[in-house]
């Protein structure tokens, strides 16, 4: 009796941690392809085989605290007669001719208590890549650093004696 009691209790623990490990398995799985987009642009094409220069669509990095995400224009400088006849290059030109912007998924979230500022980063001449990973190589953007406090904090301890941009480990510089 007491057996067979614990050879189910084993059989629930075994199943119960298989089906932990292959949620967690399909999280992180998840997590390295990125969200499906609307329209299906690849930084691979754009970024790596075409060489653009990351600050041409997203100029917001270099200038204010938001990186920001192209507008439908930006991508009809060149698709107006780059692919016109390619079915995303049609759907792309659909959102463009109806006057309205693409539905693109947020990749990377920040809570609303912490403070971010890309400028400030990007003219410590800290790579996009740094924090971004290989997004020339992406097809599909997923986030590539954790984004939790303790990967800030561990940047900002290595630049305190920055010469001349010196990281600050002051709470309130990074917290409202
Ligand atoms: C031709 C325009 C273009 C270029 C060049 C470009 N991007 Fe993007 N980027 C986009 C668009 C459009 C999106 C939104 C769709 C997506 O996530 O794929 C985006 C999304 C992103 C995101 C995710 C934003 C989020 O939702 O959190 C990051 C990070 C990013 N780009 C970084 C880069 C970096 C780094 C480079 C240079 C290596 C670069 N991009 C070059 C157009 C561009
Ligand atoms: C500086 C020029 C340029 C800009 C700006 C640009 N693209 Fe492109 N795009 C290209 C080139 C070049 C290709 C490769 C075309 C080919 O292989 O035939 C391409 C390919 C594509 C493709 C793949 C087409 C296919 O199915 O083969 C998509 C989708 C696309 N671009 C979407 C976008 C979006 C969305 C934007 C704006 C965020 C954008 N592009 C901005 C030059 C540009
Ligand atoms: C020090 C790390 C770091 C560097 C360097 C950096 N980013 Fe980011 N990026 C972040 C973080 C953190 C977020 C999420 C911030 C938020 O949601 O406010 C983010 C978000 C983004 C987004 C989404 C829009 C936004 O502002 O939330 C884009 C696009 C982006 N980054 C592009 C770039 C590009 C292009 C470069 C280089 C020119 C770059 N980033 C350099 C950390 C970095
Ligand atoms: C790869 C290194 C690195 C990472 C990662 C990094 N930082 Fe920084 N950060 C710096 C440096 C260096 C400076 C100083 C820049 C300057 O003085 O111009 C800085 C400055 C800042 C500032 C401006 C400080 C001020 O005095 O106004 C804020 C806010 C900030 N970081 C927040 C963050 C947050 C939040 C994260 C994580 C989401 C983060 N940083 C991740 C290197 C980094
Ligand atoms: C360089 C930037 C940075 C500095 C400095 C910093 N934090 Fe944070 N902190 C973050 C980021 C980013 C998050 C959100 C991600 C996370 O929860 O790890 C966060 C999250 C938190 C949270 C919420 C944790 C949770 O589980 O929700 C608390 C509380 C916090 N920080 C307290 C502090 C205190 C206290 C200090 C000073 C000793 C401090 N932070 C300094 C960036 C920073």
């Amino acid at each position: 009796m007491t057996k067979s009691i614990a050879a189910v209790l084993v059989l629930l623990t075994l199943v119960t941690a298989s089906v932990a490990l292959s949620q967690s398995f399909n999280v992180k799985m998840g997590a390295t392809k990125g969200p499906v987009q609307p329209i299906n642009f690849s930084h691979k094409i754009h970024a790596g085989t075409n060489e653009m220069d990351c600050k041409y669509c997203h100029y917001g990095a270099a200038n204010s605290a938001w990186a920001n995400i192209p507008a439908v224009s930006t991508c009809m400088g060149c698709h107006k007669i780059v692919a016109t006849d390619k079915p995303e290059i049609v759907k792309l030109t659909g959102y463009a001719d109806r006057g309205e912007q693409i539905p693109w998924v947020k990749v990377h979230y920040m809570p609303d208590h912490v403070k971010f500022n890309h400028k400030r980063h990007v003219r410590a001449d800290i790579a996009c890549q740094t924090c971004h990973g290989p997004i020339q190589e992406m097809d599909r953007v997923y986030q590539y650093s954790s984004l939790k406090m303790g990967w800030c904090v561990s940047c900002h301890r290595q630049n305190l004696d920055n010469p001349n941009h010196p990281a600050s480990m002051d709470c309130l510089v990074c917290h409202h």
